[in-house]
C-alpha cells in the first residue's frame, strides 16, 4: 500500500511516521517532506498549492491513500480534486474546510446550531469598526481576520488603543492580504485554552486526548504568538464530567450539524477550546490535525492510525480500533531564533539531532529541516519537536529539558516552561 502525505512540517512527520507503524506496512511518500520524513520515505518535489501538480503524480504513481496535512490546500478544495479522480483522501472538501478557512462562516455555523462562542460582530468597513469600538467601549476584545492568516490572524486586545490598532493592521494596511477583507470583533473569554483533536467520518468520530498547546514565543507566556512552541496531553484539567459537557454541548451539535448542512466531513477536525467558569466555549474549528498538538496525541494512540483514516473513508469508524495507551506526553519545539519574525536558514543542526535522534527516550519530529549529503541543516521557523512519553508528566519533563539542556543548539531556541504548571501545583 502506498500512503502520499502533504505538508512538510512536524505534524507531517508525526502522520507518516504514526501510518509507518500499521500493520499494512505502508510505502510512505511525502510532498516536499523534510529531512524527517525522508527517513520513512520518499520525499517528493510537488507544489501542494498546485493541485494539477499533485493530480498529476497521483494519476501516475496511484497512491492507494492521500492524507492531506496543511489547511491551506483543503481550503482550496484539494480533497474535492483529488476525489474527482479517484483518489481516496483523508480530509475534508472544500465545503467542511470552510470551517477553518472562514472566521464568519464558522460563527455563523455555531450560532445556527446553538454552540457556545464568543459574541461577535462582522465589519469589512474601517469607520464602522472603529466607530463600534468607541460607542461600547471594547476593551478587551480579540480582532480576527476572516480568512486564514498562519495562525497569526486573531489579535488580542487589552485595551481600546488595541482594539483600534488591531482593527487599522488588518482592514486597513491588509497585513494578512485579503484574509482581512472582512474582521470580526468578539468578546475576550477569560479560562483555559484545550484542544480536542477528531477522526471524524460523516455523522461518526473519534475523540483522540485533549492537548494544551502553547502558542506564544517565549516562557510564562510571553512574546509574540506562533504556530505553538510545546504541549503536553492529555490535558490533565478535562475532568470525565468537563469532557461529557464538551461533547454534550460542543462536539455532537458540530457533528449534528454538519450532516445538517449536508457537508459529508471525512478528516481530522480540530476543536479549539476555551473552558471559562460559565463552562466550554468553542473559539476555533480547524480542518486538520494540529501543529503541534499532533506531534503529542497521535503518539498516545494505540492501534492503527492507517486504518482508521481508511475506516473513516468507508464510512465505518465505530469498528476501529484505536485507543489512548494510558501515557502522558510533552513536546518541546525547538525553533530557529527569531521567529517568529525574521531568522536564519541553513544552521548546520546535525551533532545536535544525532543526540536526540540516539536517545531511545525520545522521539524527534522533523518540521524546518532539510538534508544536504549527511549533514541536516534548518529551513524553516520551527525546526523540531522533541516528545518525550512518560507514565507522568514529571517523568517526561525531566527527560526533555534534561536532554536539551546538554545540548549546543547553536541558531535555535526553546521555551523552558512547558509543562510547568503540571509540576508545580
Ligand atoms: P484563533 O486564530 O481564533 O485560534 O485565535 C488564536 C488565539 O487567540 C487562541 O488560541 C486564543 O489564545 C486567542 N483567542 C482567540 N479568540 C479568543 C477569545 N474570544 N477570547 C480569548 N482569547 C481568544
Ligand atoms: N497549534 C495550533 C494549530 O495547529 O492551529
Amino acid at each position: 500500500m502506498h500512503v502520499l502525505v502533504l505538508g512538510s512540517g512536524g505534524r507531517e512527520h508525526a502522520l507518516a511516521w504514526a501510518i509507518s507503524k500499521s500493520a499494512k506496512k505502508p510505502k510512505i511518500s511525502c510532498a516536499t517532506g523534510n529531512a524527517g520524513t525522508a527517513q520513512l520515505g520518499a520525499n517528493i518535489d510537488l507544489d501542494i498549492d498546485e493541485h494539477s501538480e499533485v493530480v498529476d503524480y497521483c494519476k501516475a504513481e496511484k497512491p492507494d491513500l492521500v492524507v492531506v496535512g496543511p489547511e491551506a490546500p483543503l481550503v482550496d478544495g484539494i480533497a474535492d480534486h483529488l476525489r474527482d479522480e479517484g483518489v481516496r483522501v483523508f480530509g475534508p472538501g472544500s465545503g467542511g474546510s470552510r470551517l477553518e478557512g472562514s472566521k464568519i462562516f464558522s460563527k455563523g455555523f455555531c450560532d445556527d446550531n446553538g454552540i457556545p462562542t464568543a459574541a461577535y460582530k462582522v465589519f469589512d468597513d474601517e469607520e464602522r469598526a472603529h466607530k463600534y469600538i468607541d460607542k461600547q467601549n471594547i476593551g478587551l476584545c480579540v480582532v480576527k481576520a476572516d480568512g486564514l492568516a498562519a495562525g497569526k490572524g486573531a489579535i488580542v486586545c487589552d485595551d481600546v488603543i488595541d482594539a483600534h490598532s488591531a482593527v487599522d493592521t488588518i482592514l486597513t494596511e491588509r497585513k494578512f492580504g485579503d484574509a482581512g477583507e472582512r474582521i470580526i470583533i468578539e468578546d475576550r473569554l477569560r479560562g483555559f485554552e484545550t484542544t480536542l483533536l477528531t477522526i471524524v467520518s460523516g455523522s461518526e468520530y473519534i475523540k483522540l486526548p485533549y492537548s494544551q498547546d502553547h502558542k506564544r514565543a517565549f516562557d510564562g507566556d510571553k512574546g509574540p504568538n506562533t504556530g505553538g512552541m510545546g504541549v503536553f496531553a492529555p490535558t490533565p484539567k478535562i475532568t470525565a464530567q468537563l469532557d461529557e459537557l464538551i461533547t454534550n454541548t460542543i462536539v455532537e451539535p458540530t457533528i449534528a450539524g454538519l450532516t445538517n448542512a449536508k457537508i459529508d466531513y471525512t478528516g481530522c477536525l480540530y476543536f479549539g477550546l476555551m473552558i471559562t467558569e460559565d463552562g466550554p466555549y468553542l473559539i476555533e474549528y480547524n480542518c486538520r490535525f494540529g501543529d503541534p498538538e499532533a506531534q503529542a496525541v497521535l503518539p498516545l494512540m494505540e492501534g492503527d492510525l492507517l486504518a482508521a483514516m481508511e475506516a473513516a473513508i468507508d464510512g465505518n469508524l465505530r469498528d476501529v480500533p484505536l485507543r489512548q495507551t494510558g501515557k502522558k506526553s510533552l513536546v518541546v519545539i525547538l525553533a530557529s531564533d527569531g521567529y517568529p519574525d525574521s531568522y536564519r536558514k541553513g544552521v548546520f543542526i546535525t551533532d545536535d539531532l544525532k543526540v536526540l535522534d540516539d536517545d531511545p527516550g525520545l522521539i524527534v519530529f522533523h518540521a524546518g529541516t532539510r538534508k544536504q549529503g549527511r549533514d541536516v541543516l534548518t529551513s524553516g521557523g520551527r525546526v523540531i519537536a522533541v516528545t518525550s512519553l512518560g507514565d507522568d508528566f514529571a517523568q517526561c519533563r525531566n527527560k526533555v529539558y534534561d536532554t536539551l539542556n546538554n545540548l549546543k543548539l547553536d541558531g535555535l531556541f526553546y521555551r523552558t516552561d512547558i509543562g510547568h504548571e503540571l509540576i508545580t501545583v
